[in-house]
Parts: structure tokens; sequence; C-alpha cells
């Protein structure tokens, strides 16, 4: 495999967002999980004119990748219909057997309206219509082992695409209960917005199982000793499930720790774990501040999404008579402040779409001689400036920031320069990174690697300039983005040519 296609893949993969800019150009891409449900756009600045990184731009600026228009013209429509709408809640819990997903599902739904799909009670509901599905289903769950994959994922597929789950959002219980589950699901990019994870020690979750009670009328769950039924009329009509004997409780914990690993590492960037052996309000306390935080979030979003759509729509209606040109190849002046912001906003607009929407393989081509390291005007501060842009506005999202350079590259640090950007690392700290204190608190600086990747961190700006084909940064850079799992890369790179 060549260097730039192992780190292409390793982006594909880890579903990582990056920037990298090119010997004369940035691009900025943003890749899924799955390679080929990308699109795929390149903007260009041209010599006389600079154009938007926008879906929405007009054609005549925009060159579109002919493989990936038809995607792109489907995306487009879906975006015009969502813009302004905040997109409903999409949620997964996961836990041992008898940790109290069902218990807190309850909750949840009262609370925040969401279609509740748990897979138990689709089998257990096929199971006592003795359906097909439940006569195959039977064995499996009164062993408790698991079902094959393909009976309950064509039902949950089914059941999550159906217009109720779509439009007030979802609550998915007992679901993916193995990698080729969570797999299915990534395959179909149906990722959730968090994903919980009740923990509770086996000796409480096999005193949960054996004293669980199940109303058939109203489908409440008690508990013999920690939630008994309000009336004896209750209590009397209470029935065991078939699967909560000692045993039965004992091989399904075990099947539930083989697997619980592999779905973890699935959705290490959302994962949520909560102490579940605590009471079930104090335990739903703290769900619900998480769902609250993600539902913040998704406002931001969206309202991010309208005011991309409203400036692109301002620049696409101005003519080419109107159009702020960038001047270049004039002479060393750096560009004008304004011009500078310029380029910069749109960046952040690009990187921004790119890292909200998972989906968009993004690259934007910008050719100024400021960032062109093969011209005698090229300049540092003006891709630090960018950076700081960019790693500010996600701090002000609240996200943890870590903006990473390369180590030390020992006796060959000065050759080459600018390229290599020695020193680098001392202009990111001596930078004004505003009043509210950013760096130390939202945005810490490090050095490219998988050591720098701390489980605080929400996304990564690597500063890697270096020639990829003298001296190597490559393995550095893929142990990183494969550490940082699911969380958004964005790459900053003059040299790289992944795309060429
Ligand atoms: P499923 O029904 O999903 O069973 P499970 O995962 O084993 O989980 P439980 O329903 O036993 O427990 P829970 O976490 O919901 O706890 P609950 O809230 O009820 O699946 C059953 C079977 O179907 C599987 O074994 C498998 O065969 C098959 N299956 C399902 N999904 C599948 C898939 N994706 N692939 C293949 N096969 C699949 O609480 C338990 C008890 O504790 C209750 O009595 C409750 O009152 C009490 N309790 C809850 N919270 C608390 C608390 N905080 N404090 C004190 N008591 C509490």
């Amino acid at each position: 495999m060549s260097m730039s296609s192992s780190l292409l893949s390793s982006t594909t993969t880890t579903t990582t967002t990056a920037i990298h800019c090119n010997t004369s150009n940035a691009a900025f891409f943003s890749s899924s999980s799955s390679s080929s449900s990308s699109s795929f756009v390149s903007c260009q600045f041209h010599s006389t004119s600079i154009s938007f990184n926008s879906l929405t731009s007009s054609c005549r600026r925009i060159r579109i990748n002919p493989n990936h228009l038809k995607v792109l013209k489907k995306k487009l429509k879906v975006k015009c219909c969502s813009i302004g709408i905040v997109e409903p809640l999409k949620v997964m819990i996961s836990g041992a057997p008898a940790s109290g997903k069902g218990t807190q599902c309850e909750l949840i739904v009262k609370k925040f309206g969401l279609v509740h799909i748990s897979t138990g009670d689709l089998l257990r509901a096929e199971v006592s219509s003795g359906t097909e599905i439940g006569n195959k289903a039977k064995e499996y769950m009164d062993s408790g082992s698991l079902v094959p994959d393909e009976i309950v994922t064509a039902m949950v597929t089914t059941r999550i695409s159906g217009e109720d789950a779509k439009e007030k959002g979802w609550l998915l219980d007992g679901y993916p209960r193995s990698l080729e589950q969570a797999e299915s699901l990534e395959r179909i990019n149906l990722r959730p917005d968090i994903y919980i994870v009740l923990d509770v020690p086996d000796e409480i979750l096999i005193d949960r199982c054996i004293g669980r009670r199940l109303d058939p009328v109203t489908g409440k769950i008690y508990h013999l000793k920690n939630l008994p039924p309000e009336t004896e009329e209750i209590r009397a009509r209470l029935i065991t499930r078939s699967d909560d004997t000692k045993e039965k409780v004992k091989s399904r914990l075990e099947t539930f720790k083989n697997n619980a690993e592999a779905i973890s590492s699935t959705y290490m960037d959302i994962l949520k774990k909560i102490d579940g052996s605590r009471p079930k309000e104090v335990v739903f306390e703290e769900i619900v501040s998480f769902l609250l935080q993600v539902q913040k979030a998704k406002e931001k979003v969206s309202l991010l999404r309208k005011s991309v759509v409203k400036s692109n729509v301002k620049v696409s209606s101005m003519g080419q008579d109107n159009w702020r040109g960038i001047p270049t190849r004039l002479n060393n002046i750096p560009h004008s402040r304004e011009i500078r912001k310029y380029f910069y906003d749109d960046v952040l607009y690009a990187t921004q779409r790119a890292v909200a929407d998972g989906k968009t393989l993004l690259k934007v081509e910008i050719n100024i001689p400021e960032l062109n390291p093969e011209m005698d005007v090229y300049r540092i501060g003006t891709l630090m400036e960018l950076v700081r842009v960019l790693a500010l506005s996600f701090a002000d999202d609240g996200k943890r920031v870590k903006v990473c350079v390369q180590g030390s590259m020992g006796e060959g640090a000065l050759a080459g320069m600018p390229l290599q950007l020695a020193g680098t690392r001392k202009i990111l700290e001596f930078m004004d990174w505003g009043d509210y204190g950013a760096l130390g608190t939202f945005i810490a600086i490090g050095s490219i690697g998988s050591k720098e990747v701390d489980a605080q961190d929400d996304v990564f700006i690597l500063v890697a300039p270096q020639n990829a084909v003298g001296n190597c940064i490559i393995d550095d850079l893929k142990a990183m983005t494969d550490a940082a799992g699911t969380r958004p890369v964005v790459l900053i790179n003059p040299r790289l040519k992944l795309w060429d």
C-alpha cells in the first residue's frame, strides 16, 4: 500500500475528518466510515476568483467529480429540506442482562418521546404470537444465547426506518449485541448520537434477574424486592421470564462480556458509561443530563447549517463582476486581514460542515501564494491563524481540541525551510488564544503520535507539513488517526498529496 493510500484508508475506516493542505493548495475532507457512501466536492480558488466550498454554489465555480454527482444531488435535496429543523435524538442503550436498560428506556421514552426499539421485546412478541421468526428465536432465547444476526438485524432495520422513528427519534435497546450487528448498522450509515452503557457488577445483575417480574397487561417491569408491585391484583398477574434463571443469566452474562468490547470500540467517541448500580432515579438523572447535552449540540449544528446556507446564498447571488478576487502572484506582501478572514471563514464553514455531516467527503483547493510552500511568499502565520480560527470555533462549541505539530526532526530540522515549519509549536504557544483562557482548558498543544490521544479530547488538528516522501510522518499520523477512532481529525499539510 502506498503511503498516501494508507493514510487515506486510515481516515475512511475511522470516520475522521481531515484537512489537508497540498503543495499549492489546501484541501479539506471528511470521510464516513463507509467510503462507498461518500460524496466528493472540489472547489478551486482560481487566480482571479475565489469560490466557496458550498454545495449550493454555482456549478460554474464548483468542479464536481462526475462519479459522485448523483450522490451529491441526492444529498443536496436532503440538506435543503432539513435546514433549520433540529434532527431528533438517536440513542443506543447497552448493558449486561438486568443492568436496567428496559427500566431506563421506560423513563427516557416518557421524557423525550423517542420510539423505543427493544430487540428483546420484539423477539418476545414474535415468540408469544407463534410466528415463524418467533419459533426460530425461541430456542436461542431459552438457552440464553444470541438469536442469529440476520433475524434480528432485519427486524431492527425495518423498525428503525419507520416514519415514527424518523420523526420522533429512536432509542435502540439491546442492539447491536455483536460486532457483526454493529458493522451492519455502520454499513447503512446508521449511527446514534450517543451510546449509553449501564455498568453493574455481576452479583447485582444476577439478583435483579432472579427477582424480576413482568406485568403482561401494562408491560411494566417490577422487582420483588427493589420495585414491588403497587397492588395485590398486579402481583397476582406478574410473570417471570423464561430466561431469568440463575444458570441462564450466567450464560447471557458471558455472551454479553464476550461481545461488549468489540461493540464499544465502534462507538468509542460517543460512549457514555454510567454506573447502573445506583437507584433508578439517580441513573436516569445522569442519562437525562447527557441527552440534554446532545440535544443542545444538535441545535447548534442546525443553526450552523442555517448560517452556512445563508452565507452561501449571499455568495452565489453575487455576479462575476462583483466577485472579490484574491490577488495572487503579486509580491510578497501578505493578503489583507479582510481577505484572510474571508478565506478562514470559508475554510471554517467547510470544516464545521464536514464534521457535522459524517457522510460528506469534501476537498477544497486554495491556490494563494501565501499558502504555497513553493513560492517565496509562503507565510506560516497565515496557516497558524487558520489553525487558531478552527480550534477556537470548536472550543466555542464546548469541544476539547488538541492542536498537534510534528515532534522534533533532529538534524534535518532546518532542511527545506519553510516546509518543515520548525518552531511551529513555539509559535502556537505564543499566539493569542483569546481572552477567556481557551489555551490550557479547551485547547491543548501536543505533538503528532498516538500517545497524544487522550480520552477527553474531542477533536484533533494536526499540523504536519512534512514532505511525505522525505522524512516520513505517515506512520505517526496513521497511529494517531487510529487512536482517535471516530473522533474528527483535521489534517493540515501542504505537501501530502492524498488526492493526486
Ligand atoms: P433482552 O430482553 O434484551 O434481555 P437482556 O439484554 O438480557 O436485558 P434484560 O431485559 O434482561 O435486562 P434490562 O437491562 O432491560 O433490565 P431491566 O430494566 O429489565 O433480550 C433477551 C434475549 O433476546 C437475549 O438473551 C437474546 O437471546 C435475544 N436478543 C435480544 N437482542 C438480541 C440481539 N440484538 N441479537 C441477538 N439476540 C438478541 O431490569 C432488570 C431488573 O432490575 C428489574 O426487575 C428492574 O426492576 C430492576 N432494576 C432495574 N434498574 C434498577 C436499579 N437502578 N436499581 C434496582 N433495581 C433495578
